[in-house]
């Protein structure tokens, strides 16, 4: 049997988007029908959400189940993946109360993207004690559950030097306990960060930059005919560039062979449409048009399956209660082997309590 073990998580702070969609969801649901682990754990980061958004919990309320749907709409499967809500497991706040005792303040400030949030949001001197702090708290979220396989994007990569390190130290400190874990980041370079439909460097809410999975084909056409392409492309005669061309990199991250066949017969692939761009002569019309069509492929699936999940709200809180109460159990005992290695087993052992009797006699 296999040891994988898999986890991945998302905050809960907008519904997702396409770039989810390619970064980590799209192999999510590849990775739970591949059927090649022993577990698979998927889960809402409320709590971590909360670390930047403490004074607005609706928000944070709202989109939990905003991406329980984009989880079921994309083909999750809770009878084969655990889902669960982050905050309903309180054995993380406990074993990233004791990790913290393993990370010194200037490896927090080293972490690159925690360095590059703080800016994003303006922090500097104001930055929370918790949502500084949250890389060690998304150690324990991996480790809580022994995961050894962790897809996320790549912006995701420091957190998972900062576990792995946590990891040893703890083991080194207290004996063989926890497990290391291993990102797993897209084989695609275009997936690996989707930039926004303005070709800003990332696609965030924020920036109002997002196709989110939810969108209707209507408003997926009119983002994609605003697409940021080649600046210096104005006549179709005139040699395209695909630097920097957001259209291509999301072709890049889309397409397939057999949607050229199906909606674009005339090149048989993304690298004869593209040399015809580069020689110039190719209209930015017909590569929108093209990715319109791949786009509307993927998501009307997906829309679908959202509607038909909508219908019934109860039935996923239903299951997310379920999956939280089914990971609690794995989080717990976890918890129990920590508190072994680290000596704050008191009660446990009836023997030790024998011989600590005896030593004071
Ligand atoms: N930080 C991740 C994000 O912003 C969410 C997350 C929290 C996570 N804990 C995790 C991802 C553990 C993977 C593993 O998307």
């Amino acid at each position: 049997m296999s040891e994988k073990i898999i986890l991945t998580g998302d905050r809960p702070t907008g519904r997702l988007h396409i770039g989810h969609y390619v970064g980590s969801l799209r192999r999510r649901v590849e990775l739970q029908n591949a059927g090649d682990y022993k577990r698979m754990f998927v889960f809402i980061a409320d709590a971590q959400a909360l670390t930047d958004n403490v004074d607005n919990p609706e928000k944070v309320r709202q989109n939990l189940v905003e991406v329980a749907l984009d989880y079921l709409a994309c083909g999750l499967d809770p009878e084969k993946v655990t889902i669960f809500v982050q905050s309903q497991i309180p054995e993380l706040c406990e074993l990233a109360f004791y990790f913290m005792n393993m990370v010194t303040v200037s490896r927090l400030q080293r972490n690159p993207t925690v360095k590059t949030e703080i800016q994003m949001r303006g922090f500097e001197q104001s930055i929370p004690v918790g949502f500084f702090t949250y890389p060690i708290s998304q150690a324990a979220d991996i480790t809580a559950f022994h995961a050894n396989v962790i897809p996320v994007g790549e912006d995701q990569k420091p957190m998972i030097e900062q576990a792995t390190e946590i990891v040893r130290r703890f083991n080194n400190i207290y004996g063989e306990t926890l497990t290391e874990p291993k990102i797993m980041l897209p084989d695609n370079a275009a997936c690996l960060r989707l930039p926004g439909t303005d070709g800003k460097a990332k696609m965030s809410k924020s920036l109002g930059n997002c196709i989110y999975l939810s969108d209707s084909a209507k408003e997926v056409k009119k983002k994609v005919n605003s697409m940021y392409t080649d600046p210096e492309h104005i006549h179709i005669e005139q040699p395209g560039h695909l630097e920097g061309n957001t259209v291509f990199t999301y072709l890049d991250a889309f397409v397939t062979d057999d949607d050229f066949a199906a909606f674009l017969p005339e090149y048989a692939c993304l690298d004869e449409l593209k040399a015809h761009y580069t020689r110039g002569g190719l209209g930015d019309g017909t590569c929108k048009k093209l990715l319109l069509n791949v786009l509307n492929a993927r998501l009307e699936p997906i829309r679908q399956r959202r509607e038909e999940w909508q219908k019934d709200i109860p039935a996923v809180y239903e299951i997310l209660r379920k999956g939280s109460e089914a990971a609690r159990e794995v989080a717990a005992n976890t918890l129990a082997d920590v508190r072994r290695a680290m000596r704050i087993n008191y009660f446990e052992d009836a023997e030790y309590i024998k011989q600590q009797a005896a030593k004071f006699k």
